[in-house]
C-alpha cells in the first residue's frame, strides 16, 4: 500500500520508522511519503493560513498550497475514472467527518493508495475539499467526539488501526482475529504466566486444557464486559 501524508509538522510521523510499521516499510508492504506543506508555498514566510472570509475566531487554511502539493501527488497515479473507481482514496481527518472504526481500518487496508492531509487551525478552505472530490474519492473521518489541535494524530491513530490490517505486517494473523471489535465485542481478558501472583489466580478454567470450554468462557467474558462497558455495541 501506498500512503502519503501532508502536514506542517512531517517530524511528527518520525515514528513511522520503529515498530511494526517501520518493519513493514522495510518489506516493502508498506510505501510511505510524507510531503511538508510549507514546500508548496511561494512567499517568503511559508505561509499556510490566512484571516477567515465572514469574520470569526482563528485561521483558515489556504487552498493554494494544498493545491500544488495535492497536484503532485494525484497526478502520480491519477485515473480516468478516479472519482468512482480505484484511483487513490484521499482522507481529511475533521471531527465533522465520518467516525472512524474497526470495520472502517478493515475496508481502508484494501485500498492501494491512501493519501492523508493533516489540517490545522481552523481547518481548511472548502474548495480543497470540492476541488480534490472533481478528481479523486474524498473523505473526512474523525478518531472521535472530541477536537485535537490538528489531523496529525488522528492520521496515526488511523495508519495503525489500518496498517497492522495488512496481509503481512502482524505476525500471527489469528491474533487480529480475537481482538476487540473485530467481531463486534469487546475482547475477553488475557492472562499468562504465572498462574499466582501476588494472591491474583489465574481463572482455573484457562489452565484446564479444555478448548471448548475456554472458547465458552472467554465468549461469556467477551460479553459480559461488552454489556458493562459498551451496551451501545450490543443494540441491533
Ligand atoms: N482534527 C481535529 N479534531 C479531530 C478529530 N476528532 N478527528 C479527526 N481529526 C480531527
Amino acid at each position: 500500500m501506498r500512503i502519503d501524508i501532508v502536514t506542517i509538522f512531517p517530524e511528527f510521523f518520525d515514528v513511522l520508522d520503529i515498530s511494526l510499521l517501520g518493519k513493514a516499510r522495510q518489506a516493502g508492504i508498506i510505501d510511505l511519503g510524507v510531503h511538508n506543506l510549507r514546500d508548496a508555498t511561494t512567499d517568503r514566510h511559508r505561509t499556510v493560513d490566512d484571516t477567515p472570509y465572514g469574520g470569526g475566531a482563528g485561521m483558515v487554511m489556504k487552498p493554494e498550497p494544498w493545491g500544488e502539493i495535492l497536484d503532485g501527488i494525484l497526478a502520480s497515479d491519477s485515473e480516468p475514472d478516479a472519482v468512482e473507481g480505484d484511483g487513490p482514496l484521499v482522507i481529511f481527518p475533521s471531527p465533522a467527518g465520518d467516525v472512524f472504526t474497526q470495520a472502517m481500518a478493515r475496508e481502508l487496508s484494501n485500498e492501494e493508495h491512501l493519501v492523508f492531509g493533516c489540517g490545522r487551525y481552523e481547518g481548511i478552505d472548502q474548495r480543497v475539499f470540492d476541488h480534490t472530490a472533481t478528481r479523486a474519492r474524498v473523505r473526512l473521518v474523525s478518531l472521535g467526539d472530541y477536537v485535537l489541535n490538528g489531523g496529525e494524530v488522528a492520521v496515526m491513530a488511523m495508519i495503525e488501526a489500518i496498517g497492522r490490517l495488512i496481509p503481512g505486517v502482524v505476525g500471527n494473523p489469528h491474533s487480529l482475529v480475537e481482538e476487540s471489535h473485530e467481531d463486534g465485542l469487546l475482547e475477553a481478558p488475557s492472562y499468562t504466566k504465572p498462574a499466582s501472583w501476588r494472591g491474583l489466580e489465574v481463572p482455573p478454567i484457562l489452565l484446564s486444557g479444555n478448548h471448548g470450554a475456554i472458547a465458552a468462557w472467554r465468549r461469556e467474558q467477551q460479553l459480559e464486559r461488552t454489556r458493562r462497558v459498551r451496551p451501545d455495541l450490543l443494540q441491533p
